[in-house]
């Protein structure tokens, strides 16, 4: 699958999922609490070639008393194809209707969560509690197949196992080849375990493994992948088939031209202050759109905050993206510290930089945190 350019530089071939062509294959992935209708459009704005929306639970996708809610939640807009919408829940007789209504809102792929690592949602025999369940796991997916038309992909977000007992490997292969089986178009791997949460590496040894066991079907790897270098890093070591960029994107939207400049051998741009002011203008003003003013101020505090740490005085920054409780604050920062054009700052995505608990069970809104 992996290809050598003539340079000797690692490259990738378009990526495919089911019939949709995605092409570059470094796209936006489901982000809980971030990746929302105005996530998305700026980063597909910025180069990502195919994006994810945060997790809904399927019993709040069929909810139809929650209209506003719904409505934000659910809403895709014609800039934003290739989309996918994302389901967790626990029954697999509501994941088929839930998977018809994302279809319906305009999602172009259904991405099934067997992964979140929370513990309330664990309880709740959803997400990463379903890895050690395959039979529950697969008729979940087989409903979701057989209720969907052809044209429309399902696909998987796994962890590579409950934790690291052979058990928990076995229940893993038994799901990703069972799922292959059923009709899923492509599988994302987060290299970590729903026992390690976030703590510790994602295992790309093993991302390699499970793609080689999986021969032409498509994996795409998750975990880790904060910087342009990380992205060319994993697809050399693992040769998964695309790379689903998560919390290296939150605040970095521009990673995606990044990892398209290094994968071109072009080297990697950081973006003015000029840049980042616009982009954080236009951002605001998408989340403005859908939430209105006081719940985008909230909103978009975190993601300033990430956005300021690729700006020089990143900590005074920050702190002034935290104290904004209105709009005209948010133009007041922006107006004060990003007045003259100057460079950028050269900074990494860390996953200890992302604030990833703002609730630690499904929201009002049916999104759930850090799945
Ligand atoms: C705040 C947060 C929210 C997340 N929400 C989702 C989600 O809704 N759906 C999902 O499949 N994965 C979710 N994830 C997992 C990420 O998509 C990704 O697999 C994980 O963060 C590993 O990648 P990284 O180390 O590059 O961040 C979330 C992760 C974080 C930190």
């Amino acid at each position: 699958m992996r290809s050598q350019s003539p340079t000797g530089r690692a490259s990738l071939k378009a990526l495919r999922i089911g019939p949709i062509e995605i092409g570059f294959p470094a796209v936006q992935a489901a982000l809980s609490g971030y990746s929302d209708w105005p996530m998305r459009v700026i980063a597909r704005r910025l180069g990502a070639p195919y994006t994810l929306c945060e997790v809904l639970l399927d019993r709040f996708v069929l909810d139809q008393k929650l209209h506003r809610a719904n409505r934000r939640q659910l809403k895709v807009t014609d800039e934003e194809h290739p989309v996918g919408g994302q389901l967790m829940g626990a029954d697999p007789a509501q994941f088929a209707p839930a998977a018809l209504k994302l279809v319906d809102a305009g999602f172009d792929v259904v991405d099934i969560n067997f992964g979140c690592p929370v513990k309330k949602v664990l309880g709740r025999c959803r997400g990463g509690f379903l890895l050690g369940q395959p039979r529950t796991a697969l008729e979940i997916v087989a409903r979701v197949r057989e209720a969907l038309p052809a044209t429309v992909p399902v696909t998987l977000k796994m962890r590579r196992g409950i934790d690291d007992s052979t058990q928990s490997r076995d229940h893993f292969d038994e799901i990703f080849s069972g799922a292959f089986e059923l009709g899923v178009a492509a599988i994302t791997v987060h290299g970590r375990t729903v026992a390690q949460r976030y703590v510790g590496p994602s295992d790309w040894d093993i991302l390699a493994d499970i793609k080689r066991q999986a021969g032409e079907r498509v994996v795409l790897g998750s975990g880790d992948l904060f910087s342009a270098t990380a992205c060319l890093e994993m697809i050399a070591r693992t040769g998964v088939n695309g790379l689903s960029i998560a919390r290296g994107a939150i605040g970095n939207p521009w990673i995606f031209g990044q990892v398209r400049d290094a994968l071109a051998g072009r080297p990697v741009r950081w973006p003015t202050l000029f840049e980042q002011r616009d982009v954080l203008a236009e951002h605001f003003a998408l989340s403005r759109e859908t939430y209105g003013d006081q719940r985008s101020c909230a909103l978009m505090r975190k993601f300033g905050i990430k956005y300021a740490q690729l700006h020089p005085l990143h900590a005074e920054v920050s702190r002034a993206f935290v104290a904004v409780k209105s709009p005209g604050e948010w133009h007041g920062v922006l107006a004060r510290w990003y007045a003259e054009d100057a460079a950028g700052r050269a900074a990494e995505s860390h996953g200890d930089l992302v604030e990833c608990a703002p609730c630690d069970a499904p929201g009002a809104d049916g999104s759930v945190a850090a799945a």
